[in-house]
């Protein structure tokens, strides 16, 4: 899979600009605030995803500008493809080969990428909150149907807590409708947690391998799915009675919390390196390594289940890693379709050639 050409008018820094890339490695640099990562934003767009440090529309737009628009042409094995963004002030349109789409999860799968930046180093240290959210965005990129079920299974957790903030007005009717809620929150659960058992159990194979060749073997690196509804490799019909068992038990203590405290939402997944928790033992290095065999496992995954191989875009990592990681890095890259971003592009030279572009106050020049 690679994006061939770019037309961006209105979005960030950038006033209106045309890109073509190389279906190699492309190297983007410049001084700091340029807009280097505004690139990367436009092009991870083309996922259908959220921008990865915007949430707002309204915060892609030129400063003083109505709308941006942004128009891709990428390639898959099929051949090439149009995606047009148009973005307002409080909503996104996506068209693609013609075809508007009026909700994101239809689009989501369409362009297959894999995000590396210094959030992604964070993957370690964060919040068990910020690792749901990697499971959900690359599993929603590969799984329409884990996509529909999360938007789901939210919806009806929202609902399910309206009902125990308000409980005290009507106890009966409100127990009447907790046992449907439960009901149905366990189904779309149950189906969530084993989906996402077997991608994390995938996820492992391919990390571990991936964090031998980065280490040189001197360190174990294991990874753990914990979930409060799951204890191995039982069936999503057992996943879904345990859930509503602990729904059930759980229902007062959640009514005195106003908020559900049992199912997917409460997910985490630990790091051991050495069979010690990386988040509180490993060494900076070593987190950045299991991050990264995290995000090539990640890749490989959806080479895996896609047949494309996905686009590579590697923000402003290259100066978080040490030398022998960026050997390894692009040792990894081979075959990919990359955009790297960073300062100095001598950096990139000593490993990889490619395509260079500078981006100087919003303007590409290559
Ligand atoms: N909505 C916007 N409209 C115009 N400029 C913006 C907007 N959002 C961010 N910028 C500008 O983009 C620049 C940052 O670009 P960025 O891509 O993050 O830089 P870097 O090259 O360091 O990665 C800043 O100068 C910022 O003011
Ligand atoms: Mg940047």
């Amino acid at each position: 899979m690679w994006i061939e050409k770019t037309g961006i008018e209105n979005f960030r820094n950038f006033e209106y600009q045309t890109v073509d890339f190389s279906n190699g490695v492309n190297i983007i640099y410049g001084d700091n605030a340029q807009g280097k990562t505004n690139l990367m934003e436009v092009l991870w767009l083309l996922t259908g995803f959220h921008s990865f440090r915007s949430r707002k529309s309204s915060e892609l737009i030129s400063f003083g500008k109505e709308r941006a628009l942004i128009k891709s042409h990428f390639h898959d094995s099929y051949g090439e493809n149009v995606t047009e963004i148009k973005i307002e002030q409080n909503s996104k349109k996506i068209i693609f080969n013609g075809e508007e789409f009026n909700s994101r999860s239809y689009y989501i799968g369409k362009f297959q990428a894999v995000l590396f930046s210094p959030v992604t180093m964070n993957l370690i240290n964060g919040s068990p909150q910020e690792r749901r959210r990697f499971i959900d965005v690359a599993m929603s990129a590969l799984y329409p149907k884990y996509s529909c079920n999360i938007v789901r299974y939210n919806s009806i957790l929202k609902q399910r807590n309206s009902v125990l903030k308000n409980y005290e007005i009507a106890p009966k009717d409100n127990d009447i409708l907790l046992d449907y809620y439960d009901e149905v929150l366990a189904e779309t659960g149950a189906l969530l947690t084993v989906m996402k058992r077997d991608y994390i159990s995938k996820i492992k194979s391919h990390a571990y391998e991936a964090y031998a060749s980065i280490s040189d073997k001197k360190d174990e690196f294991k990874l753990h799915y914990c979930s409060q509804i799951l204890s191995g490799d039982e069936d999503e019909e057992t996943v879904k009675k345990t859930f509503v068992e602990k729904l059930y038990k759980s229902r007062e203590s959640d009514i005195e919390k106003n908020s559900t405290n049992t199912g997917p939402h409460r997910d985490d997944i630990v790091f051991y390196i050495n069979s010690k928790s990386a988040k509180i033992f490993a060494s900076q290095g070593q987190r950045r390594s299991a991050a990264l065999a995290v995000k090539f496992a990640e890749a490989v995954i959806s080479e895996e289940e896609t047949k494309e191989i996905p686009v590579i875009m590697l923000d402003d990592v290259m100066s978080e890693l040490d030398q022998q990681r960026q050997h390894d890095l692009f040792k990894n890259l081979k075959n990919c379709q990359t955009f790297i971003t960073c300062c100095d592009k001598d950096q990139v030279r000593r490993f990889t050639e490619g395509k260079y572009f500078e981006i100087k106050n919003g303007e590409i020049f290559y």
